[in-house]
């Protein structure tokens, strides 16, 4: 277990080079299972979601070649089980995208009801509902189901939420079965759209990716390839409100505004100061911040990941803001270990709180509930008075690389400790 130790209030500034997308590579690298010929990589996040999937993939058979930094090669010709070893998978909510890939290679995978984040329910019925629809056949077992599938076939599938992972999980299903898939209600998420290029780059035949209406024509055989990840949208926003609350200016270099539209049209009108380019954000530090209720959605929407970090850029801006989290039923939950530092935020039911600012944050000791609330808490401890120790820092870890070295690269004073 690690905690880091921060001394708040040191003015931040600096550059920060943004990861690969770990919510995109979480499926790319799973979909290289729908072909036996190799598959490559790169830009791949050194974070420990992606070691888990990895050690699931090498569990299964699948031989992983580390070709460059954050470069991998996939080769799944020799997989010779479909059992998702139980241990990794209760450690990844992600582990249920290998349900799609999986069946539609090879007719059955077995895996237990996947853990991740204390977020809310998190729920598979959309995922298994769909497979059931294509064809498959579900055995529940204590904890763990078994899926099987001697021949998937195409249907129309309609979510009754926006289901990310849902949607990616339907999709690498029905890029080899026999018909046309049609998801109504899809995500749109820019993962999404990296899936399907990349599948489509390998011979499958996938349209719409990006709207709510996906559909996927079958096809008997995909190939290997290669694909870069793309930007981590989450961190960028994160550094974003960074930067915003730090006291300085950071400049975020390697990623994609285009997929922070709507955040950034928040932050306009909180008034942060920025300049954008192609691959480039430099956001400044801004003195008179406005308060502004946010609701999150799904994409284009406002993030349900830039949440928690959204509430501290709000703690320090003057008057009253909502925060709604539309998505989840449990992720408001480091709004007391705010208070405890000196916010004042009340919260009104599991989905909404009202924050009232701006309230000066002092150091505490605080325990990271997830990833997201984790990040959210580090950055209130760097513009709190006076010094912090967080531990859970390992749920941090899941997320963002390096991020101690990181942050000291701007100036921040944190130092991580192991504790046993
Ligand atoms: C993905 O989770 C992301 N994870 C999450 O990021 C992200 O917060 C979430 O999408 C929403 O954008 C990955 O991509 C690995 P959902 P996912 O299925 O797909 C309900 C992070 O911190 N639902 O989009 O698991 C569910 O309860 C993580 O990086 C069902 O009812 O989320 C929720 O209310 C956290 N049945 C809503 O849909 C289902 O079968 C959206 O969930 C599936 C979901």
């Amino acid at each position: 277990m690690y905690q880091y130790i921060i001394n708040g209030r040191k003015k931040l500034s600096g550059q920060i080079d943004i990861s690969g997308d770990k919510n995109t590579a979480l499926k790319i690298i799973p979909s290289t299972i729908l072909s036996s010929e190799k598959s490559i990589i790169s830009n791949i996040p050194d974070i420990t979601d992606i070691k888990i999937m990895l050690e699931i993939m090498e569990d299964l058979g699948v031989i992983i070649t580390l070709l460059d930094s954050q470069k991998y090669e996939f080769d799944c010709s020799n997989i010779h089980k479909t059992v998702i070893d139980p241990i990794l998978a209760k450690k990844l909510r992600a582990s249920t995208v290998l349900i799609g890939p999986m069946l539609a290679r090879f007719g059955e995978v077995t895996l237990p009801h996947p853990g991740g984040c204390i977020i809310g329910q998190r729920p598979i019925d959309i995922h298994l509902d769909a497979f059931v629809k294509l064809g498959a056949k579900i055995e529940y077992h204590e904890d763990s189901y078994t899926i099987k599938a001697s021949q998937l076939s195409g249907a129309k599938i309609s979510p009754h939420t926006v289901s990310v992972t849902g949607t990616e999980n339907i999709i690498m299903a029905a890029a080899l079965s026999q018909g046309t898939t049609t998801i109504e209600y899809a995500a749109c998420e820019p993962s999404v759209i990296a899936l399907a290029d990349f599948l489509n780059s390998r011979g499958a035949k996938i349209s719409g990716a990006g709207s709510p209406r996906i559909i996927i024509e079958g096809v008997d055989k995909i190939i290997g390839g290669q694909t870069t990840t793309i930007p981590d949208r989450i961190e960028a926003g994160t550094f974003f409100i960074l930067g915003a609350v730090g006291g300085g200016d950071i400049t975020i270099n390697n990623c994609d505004p285009n997929h922070l539209e709507v955040f950034l049209s928040f932050m306009d009108q909180i008034g942060i100061k920025y300049t954008r380019d192609q691959h480039q954000l430099h956001v400044y530090h801004s003195p008179d911040i406005k308060a502004k209720n946010m609701v999150t959605n799904p994409y284009p929407g406002f993030p349900t990941d830039l949440q928690a970090p959204y509430t501290i850029l709000m703690t320090q801006t003057k008057g009253l803001s909502m925060i709604h989290e539309t998505i989840f039923e449990g992720r408001l939950n480091y709004v007391e270990w705010l208070n405890k530092m000196g916010a004042n935020i009340v919260s009104c039911d599991p989905h909404r709180a009202i924050v009232f600012g701006p309230t000066p944050l002092s150091g505490k000791k605080i325990v990271s509930p997830d990833i997201r609330a984790g990040i959210a808490l580090v950055i209130a401890a760097l513009i709190a008075e006076g010094q912090s120790q967080i531990d859970n820092i390992d749920l941090v870890d899941r997320g963002y690389a390096n991020l101690d070295e990181r942050l000291q690269s701007l100036g921040a004073s944190v130092v991580r400790h192991q504790i046993n």
